[in-house]
């Protein structure tokens, strides 16, 4: 008799404004993508369908949640890229405590937070929040996650580079700096307070100029603590010259994606093509959750 498959899902997310500030305790607001990361599940050992280099963590993660990984056959199935800054891990980590049997959404955030931890070694738990619960977060870190409201979906087009450095290498390079330079890290860490603040209400209201600016100033501090890349500010200065009201890096960054919030009728994607993107994704629009 063959064994019935278990199958859990999750979306990815970007953050519009608030990475590795949000770590140090700033607040961070994020959204889902359309794009997904399934786990199937079958309690029997079995050829697995997993990509090679993702074996061992996801084999680390099962042993981490009390399951024997030979005693399972395990199938990842994703729309998502992986490693760019776009929650891969935390989708993952969801969709397969999900697909493990676990039902209860507050243990699967608590249990994907620990995987989290075991990835990034210092999440601040957003990421995992968006996988789980699939809507839009205004998160502070170590507090309970608000929803936000969208009176307007948000017309974001996401463009990939060569995925870089792991987030754990750059969550640890921005601890460093804060560490070093106290003074200065504390004064970028006060203006991304300030312009995560104003991204909120820009966002509740359809505000895209607003939200775009509190993005741009975002990617100019994100630069000064050193997580972006030559390629990044390119594509930030080619996306804002196209008409964008808005653009930044979005995630660990060190490489991976960027954002940019523009009008429908801009030129966004073939501009990024065209100034060194590998993809453009976009635009990507959830206002509420999609799980
Ligand atoms: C990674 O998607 C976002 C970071 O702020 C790390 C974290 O919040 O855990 C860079």
């Amino acid at each position: 008799m063959s064994v019935a498959a278990a199958v859990g899902r999750a979306p990815g997310k970007v953050i519009v404004v608030g990475e590795h500030f949000v770590v140090h305790g700033s607040p961070a607001l994020a959204v889902p993508v359309a794009r997904w990361v399934e786990v199937c599940v079958r309690r029997t050992p079995g050829q697995w369908s997993v990509a090679a280099r993702a074996v061992p963590h996801v084999r680390a993660m099962l042993e981490h949640l009390g399951e024997d990984p030979d005693a399972l056959t395990v199938i990842v199935r994703t729309t998502l890229p992986f490693g760019c800054g776009l929650g891969g891990s935390a989708a993952l980590a969801v969709a397969l405590i999900r697909a493990l049997g676990i039902t209860d959404v507050e243990v699967i955030h608590a249990r994907a937070h620990e995987l989290e931890t075991l990835a990034h070694g210092n999440p601040s738990g957003i990421d995992d929040t968006v996988a789980t619960y699939a809507r839009p977060v205004w998160y502070v870190r170590g507090e309970r996650p608000a929803p936000v409201e969208m009176s307007s979906a948000l017309p974001l087009w996401i463009g990939l580079t060569p995925t870089g450095a792991s987030t754990r290498e750059a969550v640890a390079a921005v601890g460093g700096l804060s560490r070093e330079r106290p003074g200065y890290f504390a004064t970028r860490l006060q203006r991304a307070h300030a312009a995560v603040c104003e991204a909120r209400v820009a966002l509740r209201a359809a505000d895209w100029p607003t939200l775009g600016a509190a993005m741009r100033l975002n990617h100019q501090l994100l630069v000064d603590v050193g997580v972006s890349t030559p390629m990044l500010d390119v594509l930030v200065d080619a996306a804002m010259e196209a008409g964008a009201w808005g653009a930044k890096l979005t995630g660990g960054g060190l490489g991976g994606a960027m954002i940019a919030l523009a009008p429908a009728d801009a030129p966004m994607k073939e501009t990024l093509l065209a100034h060194g993107a590998v993809d453009v994704i976009g635009p990507e629009t959830p206002t509420h959750a999609v799980v």
